[in-house]
């Protein structure tokens, strides 16, 4: 006979069960969702897969072995929660940093000629964060545009892969894009970039080089056949 304490220990047992699960298949969802494009830490999703792919097996063999107690289900949940706290965490901290920067190198802009500051922070693969300011010249033509100035000074630091850009200026009731020649210039440097345009208070509307540049014209097409 089944006791009332024995029957709520099993329906207390299934549902963290289910809760383990759920945990599990959102962190290995995430983890495959945002592979290529995690801002912060490009590696992150992948150690996420991993991990979630591995909860997700050990908690099948425990099924199949009848190895599952309570115990082990609360560890499993708390890790997998942690993890997908990190994740999210980090995601946030990294575009937000992103956006500070490129609100803080608009203050740096050399722009006599236009009084149209313009402000850009690149993301590099692994995390550290360049910015760029845009340089005008008595000699209009020679004006350099803050998204290039940081380019050049990522590549002149031996940074050759970015994962993301934020760009501000100083227009406040819309969201505004890189000019099409920074368009091209960031897309000799990958196609996979997301591109957070922020608007000075620091609210950002995130596209993706994509989606700016359809059909673009990239390293790939002078490569001999
Ligand atoms: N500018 C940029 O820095 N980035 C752009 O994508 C568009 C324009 C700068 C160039 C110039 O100094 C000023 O904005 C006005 O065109």
């Amino acid at each position: 006979m089944e006791t009332t304490e024995m029957a709520a220990r099993k329906s207390f047992i299934v549902m963290i069960n289910m809760i383990a699960w759920m945990i599990l298949i959102t962190a290995t969802g995430l983890g495959v969702i945002h592979f290529h494009e995690c801002p912060v830490q490009p590696n992150l999703p992948i150690y996420v897969t991993v991990i979630g792919v591995t909860g997700l097996l050990s908690l099948l063999v425990m099924y199949l072995r009848n190895t599952l107690d309570d115990g082990l289900l609360v560890r499993f949940c708390s890790a997998f929660s942690f993890t997908l706290y990190l994740f999210i965490v980090c995601w946030f901290i990294a575009v937000a940093e992103l956006v500070a920067k490129c609100l803080q190198a608009r203050e740096m802009a050399y722009c006599p000629y236009s009084g149209f500051p313009v402000g850009a922070a690149i993301l590099k693969t692994g995390g550290a964060i360049i910015t760029g300011c845009n340089v005008e010249n008595a000699s209009f033509g020679l004006t350099v545009c803050a998204e290039r100035t940081a380019i050049q000074r990522a590549v002149a630091k031996g940074y050759r892969r970015f994962t993301a850009i934020a760009v501000t200026c100083d227009i406040k009731d819309s969201f505004v894009g890189p000019c099409g020649a920074c368009r091209q210039v960031l897309m000799e440097f990958g196609t996979e970039w997301d591109v957070y345009l922020t608007k000075p208070d620091g609210t950002y509307r995130k596209t993706s080089l994509r989606d700016l540049l359809p059909l673009a014209f990239t390293p790939a097409h002078l490569q001999k056949n």
